[in-house]
């Protein structure tokens, strides 16, 4: 992965940076990321999507992993963000991310958020639905101020994938499917408004997605919805937005998608298929997230208990668990992980990685072949740089793990590790 090495003492190396040393600085769970590896896959998508007389922008799912450092990360790297929160929001902000690159998404948007969207400069809201258009219709009219607009739509694709991440199912709580009859409705509302400028439409058809073939039917639906629309309501399109969801490699078994081939496929057919309708897509985007850091990351584990149970099963238990890492107990997802002190060690045993919450469902991995594990190893488990972090919670009063950037040797913290008074700081004790 990346810049994971192996050193010459038989540790894991990240970023030119020892594991173990890291472990030692910065204390365990600690989740590293690996700052070039993020920035060559930022690279990597935007050289992809930019292609021959095609205005494209490539997005950056800010949910995947979020902080300040990132938000420069993405500003420097030249990535639009999508943000689906007014927290997301408030961080890019704070960080001084250029807010007219900032999309703002979600289902649920309150009032308030839209507000601070539009007091901050936010350049584009995806607007979910038609009772959030009027909504933000009455807010502009108040605050006279108008705001660019994408409206979702759902394509009625179904990605193969967890049935948690799918997005795009008819009965999906995301945008208005592009059969609905009130799209009529809502795109005429749009056009009469003084204050939305509707500049086209979102869809995304779900996540950790492997077939090619999903994106390119997201594509050919999307071309024949845009056709649609034109002839019916006379609406031209000037953006189109095709979401994120490409799939990253966790564990075996996994074969992600050719991102360059697939990115290049998606806008020829996105070419010839506007073509053939007779439309123009001036300006097409896309908004990956795990892609770009998934594999980046990995988590630091200190073992502390290592156990063999009445019924034969060994675990190994590290001093995180679900609430650094819960997309096992949620998704069922597997992970790959290495004893980073001993990289060397043949493997000697099927163990289960279990954390130290106080629930069954605590498992980080539920089997893998290492080398024998004692307390004081450090385990790391790759690919933990998209949904980890972001993901974590303070369940059993668990301060969350620090974050830290390594690139060529040297380790930055970008999150501090949260302490016991940071986990009581809002309570009231009467
Ligand atoms: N755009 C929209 C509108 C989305 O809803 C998402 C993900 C993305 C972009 C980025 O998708 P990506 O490229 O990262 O697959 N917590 C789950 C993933 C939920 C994804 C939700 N939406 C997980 O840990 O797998």
């Amino acid at each position: 992965f990346g810049t994971m090495k192996v050193n010459e003492k038989g540790e894991l190396e990240i970023g030119g940076c020892s594991a173990i040393a890291l472990a030692k600085e910065f204390g365990t769970p600690l989740y590293v990321m690996d700052e070039n590896l993020i920035r060559e896959n930022c690279k990597q998508f935007k050289k992809a999507f930019a292609q021959e007389g095609m205005v494209t922008e490539v997005i950056y799912a800010s949910k995947a992993f979020l902080n300040m450092a990132m938000c420069r990360l993405i500003q420097e790297e030249g990535l639009g963000l999508d943000v689906v929160s007014g927290g997301e929001m408030y961080t890019a902000f704070k960080a001084g991310f250029p807010m007219e690159k900032v999309y703002f998404h979600g289902n649920n948007k309150t009032e308030d958020e839209l507000e601070m969207a539009l007091t901050h400069g936010v350049g584009t809201i995806i607007v979910d639905n038609q009772h959030e258009m009027k909504i933000l219709h009455g807010l502009c009219n108040r605050k006279n101020q108008r705001i660019d607009i994408l409206l979702r739509v759902n394509p009625g694709i179904e990605a193969h994938t967890h049935a948690y991440i799918q997005t795009a199912t008819h009965d999906s709580k995301f945008g208005e499917s592009i059969y609905d009859e009130k799209l009529g409705d809502i795109i005429r509302f749009a056009q009469t408004s003084e204050y939305l400028r509707l500049k086209g439409f979102h869809c995304h058809i779900g996540s950790q997605i492997f077939e090619e073939k999903s994106f390119y039917g997201a594509v050919e639906v999307m071309v024949a919805f845009l056709q649609q629309v034109k002839e019916q309501y006379g609406f031209e399109t000037e953006a189109l937005n095709l979401g994120g969801g490409f799939g990253i490699y966790y564990s075996n078994g996994d074969d992600p998608v050719d991102v360059e081939a697939c990115l290049s496929t998606m806008l020829k057919l996105l070419k010839a298929g506007a073509h053939t309708a007779g439309i123009r897509i001036p300006k097409v985007m896309i908004e990956p997230g795990r892609a770009i850091v998934g594999n980046a990351g990995c988590t630091l584990y200190g073992v502390g208990n290592v156990k063999e149970t009445y019924g034969g099963k060994k675990y190994v238990f590290v001093d995180g668990g679900m609430t650094d890492n819960p997309r096992t107990a949620l998704y069922g997802a597997v992970y790959e992980a290495g004893v980073a002190n001993r990289m060397n060690a043949q493997p000697e045993e099927r163990v289960t990685i279990a954390g130290k919450c106080c629930e069954s469902g605590d498992i980080i991995i539920h089997g893998i072949d290492l080398p024998k594990v004692q307390g004081g190893d450090i385990i790391c488990v790759a690919s933990t740089g998209a949904y980890n972090y972001t993901m974590a919670s303070n369940y059993n009063r668990i301060p969350r793990p620090a974050v830290v950037f390594v690139k060529e040797g040297k380790a930055k913290i970008v999150v501090k590790r949260e302490t016991y008074d940071d986990v009581i700081r809002n309570d009231f004790a009467d």
